[in-house]
């Protein structure tokens, strides 16, 4: 198979890592790539939300399926134009994928087919929110409705801290994502587990789930970021958690996308908070998660490629891939300004290699002359295997301090807690 890759983060060079080892693999191709993604084949110079340059150039080079890493592709309807060109695509369509690019269509698709979430009200104005502020009890949870890069949803304490943020927004026209439409959100208390549900149109399966580390500094401090490290599979949640995911979220969820003529074809990523009463979905990405991936995949065995092709065809056979039992834990390296601004790095060593079972890969970057270019943030995912979650952990930040001194930068930092005490962990409160 000839796979290309839709995407330039450290998310999409783990993908075309471990698409570029399966069994049908012939070529991979990455479109923009980044400096992992150069090695294992050709970077295409091509944006990822450009659809139609995107289909032009996958059919010239006779490309089997593409896979879309991030939610812009999605939402510019890149999916579309490469299905409409008779491209095997594994990523939803524009209109599936309003279930992350529009959270008032998430909230009240849930709302409609009964799957357990926090309540919330949507305001369209500064007034708006001020009367529905006026009568609320409690903490709020105030959310943008458009795609903001991470940076469109703040929980606060009360509803005079989410009057502070929505009076910013409006009074400064700066809604996050840019649109005029707020959520306001019931927080709901639980530990958060991402999971990583594949559907084919047809049927939808849970696949594997990760813990994420949304907070920039340790002790869950400090702002939201993409994400500062992950683990997977996630600890100190109920050994059934596949079998409620399935009966509360996913079987409704089904039956809604087939009732509303929705077609979902690729990863749906659950984010969930879990509580005494279960599962209760805070939301929905139309993607793989960025650094959930990077440690999802190093414990995926047998064919990805075949399997993600399996479910772009609308058969989707689980049985081509497998996961393995260990652990995986990944850290971030990010530059000190992250997440407020990203500083661009030059001339980084190339050579990230590590042991056996540990891997890095680079977020956004470019090779030029021998050595990378980084566009600061999260400069890379340190991955390491481990037979438990203590092994993984120790391996993999045994690595970052050999990575950290090797890379010829100083000014990267990272979080030393992830994964560090997962049965206490909860996630940061505004
Ligand atoms: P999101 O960008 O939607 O992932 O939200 C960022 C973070 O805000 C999540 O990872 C949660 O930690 C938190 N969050 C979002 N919605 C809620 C909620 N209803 N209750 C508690 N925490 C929430
Ligand atoms: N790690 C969170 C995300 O990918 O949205």
């Amino acid at each position: 198979m000839r796979i290309l890759v839709v995407g330039n983060g450290a998310r999409e060079d783990a993908l075309s890592w471990r698409l570029a080892q399966s069994p049908s693999c012939e070529a991979i191709f990455s479109a923009p790539g980044n400096a992992g993604t150069a090695s294992r084949g050709a970077n295409w110079e091509i944006s990822a939300t450009d659809g139609k340059g995107l289909a032009d150039r996958a059919l010239r080079e006779g490309i089997d399926l593409v896979v879309l890493g991030p939610e812009t592709a999605i939402a510019a309807g890149v999916g579309d134009r490469l299905r409409e060109a008779g491209i095997a695509v594994f990523g939803p369509n524009r209109s599936a994928g309003r279930l992350e690019s529009s959270k008032i269509f998430a909230k009240r698709f849930m709302e409609r087919h009964d799957i357990p979430t926090a309540k919330a009200m949507v305001v369209h104005s500064l007034d708006g929110a001020r009367n529905a502020l006026a009568q609320w009890r409690g903490g709020v949870v105030v959310k943008a409705d458009g795609l903001a890069a991470g940076k469109g949803v703040i929980v606060t304490p009360s509803a005079d801290a989410a009057r502070a943020v929505v009076t910013d927004w409006y009074g400064s026209s700066k809604i996050p994502g840019g649109g005029l439409d707020v959520l306001l959100e019931e927080p709901i208390a639980g530990r958060e587990v991402s999971v990583f549900a594949i559907c084919d149109g047809r049927a939808i399966v849970p696949f594997a789930a990760a813990c994420d580390y949304k907070r920039a500094g340790d002790g869950d401090t400090g702002p939201n970021t993409g994400g500062m490290g992950a683990y997977s599979p996630p600890a100190g949640l109920p050994d059934d958690l596949d079998a409620r995911v399935r009966e509360r979220i996913l079987a409704p969820l089904l039956r809604g996308l087939l009732a509303e003529g929705e077609e979902y074809v690729g990863v749906l990523y659950c984010g969930l908070m879990w509580n005494a009463d279960g599962p209760h979905v805070i939301e929905f990405n139309a993607r793989f998660g960025d650094p959930e991936t990077q440690v999802l995949v190093p414990r995926v065995g047998g064919d990805l490629a075949l399997l993600l092709h399996s479910a772009a065809r609308g058969a989707m056979d689980l049985s081509l891939a497998t996961i393995s039992r260990e652990s995986c834990v990944g850290v971030v390296l990010a530059t000190s300004d992250y997440p407020r601004s990203s500083t661009p790095l030059r001339a980084l060593n190339p050579d990230i290699s590590l042991p056996d079972g540990c891997q890095a890969f680079w977020g956004a970057s470019t090779l030029v002359d021998e050595r990378v270019s980084s566009g600061g943030g999260r400069v890379l995912t340190v991955t390491a295997l481990g037979k438990n979650l203590d092994e993984a952990r120790s391996r993999a930040y045994e690595s970052v301090k050999g990575l950290a001194g090797r890379l010829g930068s100083a000014a990267l930092t990272y979080r030393t807690d992830i994964a560090a005490d997962p049965a206490t962990w909860r996630p940061g409160k505004g």
